[in-house]
C-alpha cells in the first residue's frame, strides 16, 4: 500500500493503492483547501509534491486544462485529480 510522507508536521500514513490523494487526505483529517469540493474547478486544492510525481496517476484533461489557466509550477497537482499508486512525499503552505 502507498504512504503518504509529509514535508513537515505531519507523521506518514499509508492509503490504499489508487486512492484519490484529496479524499485520502480530507479522510485522515488533513485539511486541504477547496471550493469545489473536487470537482476540478477551483484549482484551491494544489499540494506540493517533493517527490515521487511518477507514483502519482498521469494528468487528466481536466487537470491539464486548469495548468494551462492557472500556469502552476510542474511539481503541483491538483489533488482532487489524482490517484496514489505508490510511495510520495508531499506539503501545502498551510499545512
Ligand atoms: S478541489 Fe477544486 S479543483 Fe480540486
Amino acid at each position: 500500500m502507498p504512504i503518504i510522507h509529509f514535508l513537515k508536521n505531519r507523521p506518514p500514513m499509508t492509503v490504499d493503492s489508487d486512492a484519490n490523494l484529496m479524499s485520502s487526505l480530507l479522510e485522515k483529517g488533513v485539511p486541504v483547501a477547496s471550493s469545489c469540493r473536487g470537482d476540478g474547478v477551483c484549482c484551491k486544492c494544489l499540494i506540493e509534491v517533493v517527490a515521487g510525481n511518477q507514483n502519482l496517476s498521469p494528468e487528466t484533461e481536466r487537470e491539464l486544462f486548469l495548468r494551462e489557466k492557472y500556469a502552476f509550477g510542474k511539481s503541483a497537482r491538483v489533488s482532487c485529480q489524482v490517484k496514489v499508486l505508490n510511495d510520495i512525499t508531499i506539503d501545502a503552505s498551510y499545512w
